[in-house]
C-alpha cells in the first residue's frame, strides 16, 4: 500500500495542520510505503519571497521531522525535486474540465478574500492530483478542507483511464472524524488567513498570550457554563487526556470556576503536549546537514518512483 500526502510550506505549522494531516501521516507509516513532501511548487501561489520561501520548506521540514516523521520507514521530499511531477500536471490538465475546477471551494475563497486569481491558483488541484498519481498512491491522510480535491484527483484519474486504458491507481482520501476540524482561537475554521491560528511550535509566551485572549461570553465566574461548543473545551480534548477533559466539562456546568482557569488548563495542556517535540526540534536545528540529506534521500527514491510512471503515461498518451 503506498501512503501519500502534502503539506505546504506557507507559514508556520499550525495546530490544524497537525491534527488534520502530520499526526495522521506519522501514524500511517507503519502500515504502507509512505511518501510525504514539502509541497513547495504549491507554496509559489502565495509566497513571492525566495528567502521566504527556502526558509518555510527547512521549516517544514524540521517541523515534521521533530512531530514523528521516520525517515527511515517514511520517504521525505521536497516536490520540486521531482519536476516530472510539472509534466504529468500539463498532461492531466488536457482532460480537465474548467468547470470541475471552478467549483472548487478553496480557488473561490482564495479569489474572496481578494488573492488574485492566478492560473496557478486555479489549476492547482491539477498539480496535486498530478502529485498523487505520479507515486500510484492508494491512500492520501488529508485534513477535511482538502476533501475536494481528493474528488477532483479521482475525476481526473478517472478520465485518463477510460480514454488510456489503466493508467492510474485510484487513490482514496483518507479523514480522520475525530479532530478533523480544529476551531481557530476565534471559532471560525483554523487558518493562516484567517489570523487565528495556535502554532505547534509557537514561542511560550506569545502562545498563551493568544489562548488567554480567547473571546468568551460575560457569564459570571459563580454561574455554570455549557461546555458544548466552547472553543476552550473543542481546543483542550485535543491536548489533555479525556478524564481532564469530562473535569473541565464538569467544572463549566457545576460553576465556581471562571473562563479565565479554563484558558489556563489549555495552555498548559498544550505547552505540554508539544514539550517532548520541542526538545526534538532543538536537536534537528543543530543538524542541518542531516536534514539536508534526508531530503535528498527521499528524493532520489521519489523520483524513481516517478519516472517510471511517467515512462507509462508518456506511452499511453502518444508521447
Ligand atoms: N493542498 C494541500 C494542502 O494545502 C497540500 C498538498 C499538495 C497535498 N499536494 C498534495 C496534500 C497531494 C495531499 C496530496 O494541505
Amino acid at each position: 500500500m503506498r501512503i501519500l500526502s502534502g503539506i505546504q510550506p506557507s507559514g508556520r505549522l499550525h495546530i490544524g495542520n497537525y491534527f488534520g494531516m502530520m499526526e495522521p501521516a506519522i501514524a500511517l507509516q507503519n502500515e504502507g510505503e509512505a511518501f510525504y513532501f514539502i509541497a513547495d511548487y504549491h507554496a509559489l501561489t502565495t509566497v513571492s519571497d525566495p528567502e521566504v520561501l527556502r526558509q518555510n520548506v527547512r521549516d517544514v521540514a524540521v517541523d515534521f521531522l521533530a512531530c514523528g516523521l521516520d525517515p527511515e520507514k517514511a520517504v521525505f521530499f521536497r516536490q520540486s525535486d521531482v519536476p516530472e511531477v510539472t509534466e504529468l500536471s500539463w498532461i492531466l490538465s488536457t482532460v480537465t474540465p474548467v468547470g470541475l475546477l471552478e467549483r472548487c471551494h478553496s480557488y473561490k475563497d482564495k479569489v474572496a478574500r481578494n488573492m488574485e486569481a492566478t492560473h496557478a491558483l486555479f489549476a492547482y488541484p491539477v498539480l496535486m492530483a498530478a502529485d498523487i498519481l505520479i507515486y500510484d498512491s492508494h491512500v492520501v491522510p488529508v485534513g477535511d478542507d482538502q476533501k475536494q480535491h481528493l474528488e477532483v484527483t479521482r475525476d481526473i484519474a478517472q478520465k485518463m483511464n477510460n480514454r488510456y486504458g489503466d493508467v492510474f491507481v485510484m487513490p482514496k482520501a483518507r479523514i480522520r472524524e475525530e479532530k478533523a476540524k480544529v476551531p481557530g482561537l476565534d471559532g471560525q475554521k483554523m487558518s493562516k488567513s484567517y489570523g487565528n491560528i495556535l502554532e505547534v511550535f509557537g514561542a511560550a509566551k506569545p502562545s498563551r498570550k493568544k489562548i488567554m485572549s480567547i473571546v468568551t461570553n460575560s457569564t459570571p465566574v459563580e454561574a455554570p457554563k455549557n461546555p458544548d461548543g466552547s472553543i476552550i473545551v473543542e481546543l483542550y480534548k485535543l491536548f489533555a487526556s479525556p478524564d481532564d477533559v469530562k473535569k473541565m466539562e464538569d467544572d463549566y456546568r457545576a460553576g465556581g470556576v471562571g473562563y479565565g482557569e479554563f484558558k489556563k488548563r489549555l495552555a498548559e495542556a498544550y505547552a505540554e503536549f508539544f514539550a517532548s517535540r520541542r526538545a526534538k526540534r532543538d536537536e534537528l536545528l543543530a543538524a542541518p546537514d542531516y536534514i539536508d540529506e534526508v531530503l535528498r534521500k527521499g528524493a532520489e527514491r521519489a523520483r524513481e518512483v516517478a519516472t517510471v510512471t511517467m515512462d507509462r503515461v508518456r506511452k499511453a498518451v502518444g508521447l
